[in-house]
C-alpha cells in the first residue's frame, strides 16, 4: 500500500521558515511529511517541477449571491472562479435574498454549498436592526464566519447604521465582527454630490470623511464594548494610520482592485464597472494604501468579489449597482505586484493564508505545516500571461482587469489533499466543506 495518498514533488515549498525545496506528503487530506520523499509511492504525486507552493489562499470577502440573486452568481460558479484563481477557502457574505440573518438562512447556504463548492467555506451572518439578541447563538454555529455589519447601505437592504444598534450588536457575542465602515447619515447628507451619468462622480459622494469617521465611530464602539472588530476594504491611509493605533482590538483588509487600479484612470476607461463600495480612490490613495501595507498594518487581502450583470452595470449612474468580480484575480494580481517588487511573495503569503488564520481563528489552515489541511496555492511565478474573459468563471461575464498582462499565474489548487483544479481544468467532485473555527470546533 502506498505510504502517501498524494505527494507534491519537486516544487519549492514555502513553509513558516522560508521557501525550501522539498516534497509534501499528504494522508487523508492533512500534511503528514515535509522533507525528502524521494523513494516514497503514493496514490498521485503532482510534479511541481519550477513551481511554486504557497498555502492556501482564503479569501474572506465574497459575495457568491445564491440564494435569491443567482442570475450574477451562485455557489458552484463562484466556487469555480475561486479555485481556477488559486483560492481554496472562502468567507461568504450575507446580503443574499434572503438575508443570511438566521440559523435556517445559515442552514440553508451549508446545505447549498454541499458537494456544488470545489473550495472550503464559511458563511457570515447579517447583523440587523433586530437580531443582536439572537448573535451570540448564531456565530456559534458550524460553518459560521462570525458576524458582518454594514454600517453604510450598499448592496442589499442589510444595516446597522445608529450607535444604540452597534453596540448592541457588539455586545451579542464574543468572535470578531467583520464591518463595512462608511457613514450612513454623511452619506446620505451628501447625495447631491452624486452626478448622474458620471461614475467618477461615487468617490466625491462617498469620501475619504465618510469611511474615516465610520472607522472611528466602530472603534470607539468596540473598545466600550471590549469586542474585537475586522474592518473590511478600507480605501483611506487615513484610517490605516489609525487602525495601526488599535491593532489590539481591530485587524483590518484591503482588497487587490484597491492596490490596483487609480480613479482617475479607472473611471473614464471603465465607467460603472469601477464602481463599489467603499470606493476606488486616487493614486494617491492607493500609494496610501501600499505605504501602510508595507508597514505591516494590514492583516488581510480579500477580493470582495461582488458580481452584477453587464446589463445592471449598464445602468446610468448611480442607478448601477457597485460591486466587482475579483475572487479569481486575487492571486494573479497580487503575484504580478510581486513580480513589480511592490511587495514580497512572502508577505502575499501571509496577506492570504497567515493572517485570516490568524485573524478568524481557523481550525487546520494558514500555513504549510504537519497535521495542518492539504491545502495549496501552486503557482507559476515566472509566467508571464494575460487576463481574458474566456478564462474567468464568474457568472456575470466581465471583470475590470481582462486584458491586463501579469507575471505570475495559478496553476494548481489542491483541497485537503484533493486536486481541484491543474492548469486551468478543476476536478470532477466539487468537495469543498464548511471551515472549522477555534471558537467553535476546537478540540
Ligand atoms: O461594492 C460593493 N458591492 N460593496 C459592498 O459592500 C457590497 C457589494 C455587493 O454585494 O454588491
Amino acid at each position: 500500500m502506498a505510504a502517501y495518498d498524494l505527494i507534491l514533488k519537486n516544487g519549492t515549498v514555502h513553509l513558516p521558515s522560508g521557501a525550501a525545496s522539498i516534497d509534501v506528503g499528504v494522508v487523508a487530506g492533512r500534511i503528514v511529511a515535509l522533507g525528502s520523499l524521494a523513494g516514497d509511492d503514493a496514490g498521485e504525486t503532482l510534479d511541481c517541477t519550477g513551481l511554486d507552493v504557497l498555502p492556501g489562499v482564503i479569501d474572506t470577502q465574497v459575495h457568491f449571491r445564491e440564494p435569491g440573486l443567482v442570475h450574477k452568481e451562485d455557489l458552484e460558479s463562484g466556487a469555480r472562479a475561486a479555485v481556477l484563481g488559486g483560492v481554496t477557502a472562502v468567507f461568504e457574505m450575507p446580503n443574499t435574498k434572503p438575508n443570511t440573518d438566521s440559523a435556517e438562512a445559515i442552514g440553508d447556504k451549508l446545505a447549498r454549498a454541499h458537494h456544488r463548492m470545489w473550495c472550503d467555506h464559511a458563511f457570515y451572518v447579517g447583523a440587523t436592526n433586530h437580531n443582536a439578541a439572537d448573535l451570540a447563538e448564531l456565530e456559534r454555529l458550524p460553518g459560521t464566519a462570525g458576524v458582518k455589519i454594514f454600517m453604510g447601505a450598499s448592496t442589499g437592504d442589510l444595516l446597522v447604521s445608529e450607535d444604540a444598534r452597534l453596540a448592541e450588536v457588539l455586545a451579542s457575542g464574543h468572535r470578531r465582527v467583520a464591518i463595512h465602515a462608511e457613514d450612513e447619515a454623511r452619506m446620505n447628507a451628501r447625495t447631491g454630490e452624486r452626478i448622474a451619468g458620471d461614475a467618477a462622480s461615487h468617490p466625491v459622494w462617498r469620501d475619504d470623511e465618510s469611511a474615516l469617521l465610520a472607522t472611528r465611530r466602530i472603534l470607539g464602539l468596540a473598545r466600550a464594548a471590549r469586542r474585537r472588530i475586522h474592518v473590511l476594504h478600507v480605501t483611506t491611509p487615513a484610517e490605516l494610520a489609525l487602525l495601526g493605533q488599535n491593532k489590539d482590538i481591530a485587524s483590518c483588509e484591503v482588497t487587490p482592485q484597491h492596490l490596483t487600479l487609480a480613479g482617475e484612470e479607472a473611471y473614464p476607461r471603465l465607467g460603472t464597472l469601477a464602481q463599489m463600495n467603499p470606493p476606488i480612490r486616487s493614486g494617491a490613495h492607493r500609494d496610501g494604501l501600499w505605504k501602510w501595507l508595507q508597514q505591516g498594518v494590514v492583516d488581510i487581502l480579500g477580493s470582495d468579489h461582488a458580481p452584477h450583470t453587464l446589463e445592471e452595470k449598464s445602468k446610468p449612474y448611480p442607478d448601477s449597482p457597485s460591486g466587482m468580480p475579483g475572487v479569481q484575480t486575487l492571486l494573479p494580481l497580487m503575484l504580478n505586484h510581486v513580480a513589480e517588487g511592490r511587495t514580497t511573495l512572502q508577505r502575499v503569503i501571509d496577506l492570504t493564508s497567515a493572517g485570516p488564520q490568524r485573524v478568524f481563528g481557523i481550525v487546520g489552515k494558514g500555513r504549510i505545516a504537519v497535521g495542518y489541511d492539504a491545502d495549496f496555492s501552486i503557482v507559476d511565478l515566472k509566467a508571464r500571461w494575460t487576463i481574458e474573459q474566456d478564462w474567468l468563471a464568474s457568472r456575470c461575464g466581465w471583470s475590470p482587469f481582462t486584458g491586463m498582462t501579469v507575471t505570475g499565474r495559478p496553476v494548481g489548487t489542491v483541497v485537503r489533499g484533493n486536486r481541484v483544479m491543474w492548469e486551468g481544468t478543476l476536478a470532477e467532485s466539487a468537495i469543498g466543506e464548511p471551515i472549522r473555527f477555534e471558537a467553535i470546533d476546537f478540540g
